[in-house]
């Protein structure tokens, strides 16, 4: 399966759409256990992407003990968008974090696309990470003197890949940013800060995208605006995309709300009517 960038997106609201078609493929890579596992079996095609069963996080800090996460077990399937919601402290960063490959659990089983992943090692960890996660965060995590175009080649140099210019210029090109490629995140809005992350998150044609609260910095209608293109991205491109948030309204714009309570799900179901930005 091959796919273009079909134009900007997340633009509903300024009108500006359809005139960026010039991108080279946009390929999401699939979730391919001999990757970065040789020999392992591959995964049952019709599995979850992501499957966790009892995961516990426990941090130690001297002598106490912080209980994060308490026995976590989840599903999710290719092409869902699903948010995750929960009061502050209740594990939602501990868990992505987990789910992101940024930091392993204390106990229990996490199979990312029929690989287990819970007990690789960190350099094995920053493999599938680079391979098959784009990771977006609330402060953006830009650097500051760097332009857009070079911050989202950064992953393509460590990686290694061919192509880097066209890549980067494709990524940007799927968040509406063409022409703020060579400006600085100083000289770019917070929203506009927010889509440089979102191609650098992309770059490297990740199947599962995750935010953690991607519009915490954002006032309402950017927020809609970065929301608009992490639907776009699931629905035209098949990209899984699991996100952080504290608001509601942003909450239904996914098909899944996952609610977290001193480290466990409390509560795990369908939006009832998902919204769709522009
Ligand atoms: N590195 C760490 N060391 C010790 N304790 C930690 C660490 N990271 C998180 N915690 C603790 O683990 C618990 C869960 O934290 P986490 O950051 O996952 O919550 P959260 O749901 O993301 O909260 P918020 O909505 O405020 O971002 C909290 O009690 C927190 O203090
Ligand atoms: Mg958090």
């Amino acid at each position: 399966m091959s796919m273009r960038a079909t134009g900007r997106i997340g633009d509903g609201a300024t009108g500006r759409r359809g005139d960026g078609a010039s991108g080279a493929g946009f390929t999401p890579s699939p979730l391919d256990p001999h990757a970065s596992s040789p020999g392992r079996p591959v995964a049952s095609s019709g599995g979850p992407v992501i499957r966790l069963r009892g995961i516990t996080k426990v941090y130690r800090m001297g002598s106490v003990a912080v209980h994060a996460l308490r026995g976590i077990s989840l599903d999710v399937y290719r092409g869902e968008m699903i948010a995750i919601m929960g009061p502050s402290g209740s594990g939602k960063s501990t868990l992505m974090n987990i789910i992101g490959c940024l930091d392993q659990p204390t106990g229990g089983s996490y199979e990312l696309d029929g690989v287990e992943v819970s007990q690789l090692a960190d350099d094995e960890l920053a493999k599938v990470r680079n391979r098959r996660i784009g990771f977006v965060f609330q402060s953006f995590n830009l650097l500051p003197r760097l332009p857009a175009l070079r911050q989202v080649e950064l992953p393509l140099i460590y990686a290694g890949a061919d192509d880097r210019r066209t890549r980067a210029t494709t990524a940007l090109e799927l968040v509406g940013l063409t022409d703020r490629m060579h400006h600085r995140p100083t000289e770019l809005s917070g929203g506009q800060q927010q889509r440089v992350a979102i191609a650098r998150a992309l770059v490297n044609q990740p199947s599962l995208i995750l935010a953690d609260e991607p519009t915490g910095a954002l006032d309402s209608q950017t927020s809609l605006e970065i929301i608009g293109i992490f639907q776009q991205l699931n629905r035209e491109h098949g990209i899984t995309v699991v996100f952080v948030t504290h608001e509601h309204d942003i909450a239904e714009h996914t098909r899944r709300t996952i609610h977290l309570r001193d480290g466990l799900v409390v509560s795990d179901g369908p939006v009832a009517n998902p919204r769709v930005v522009g």
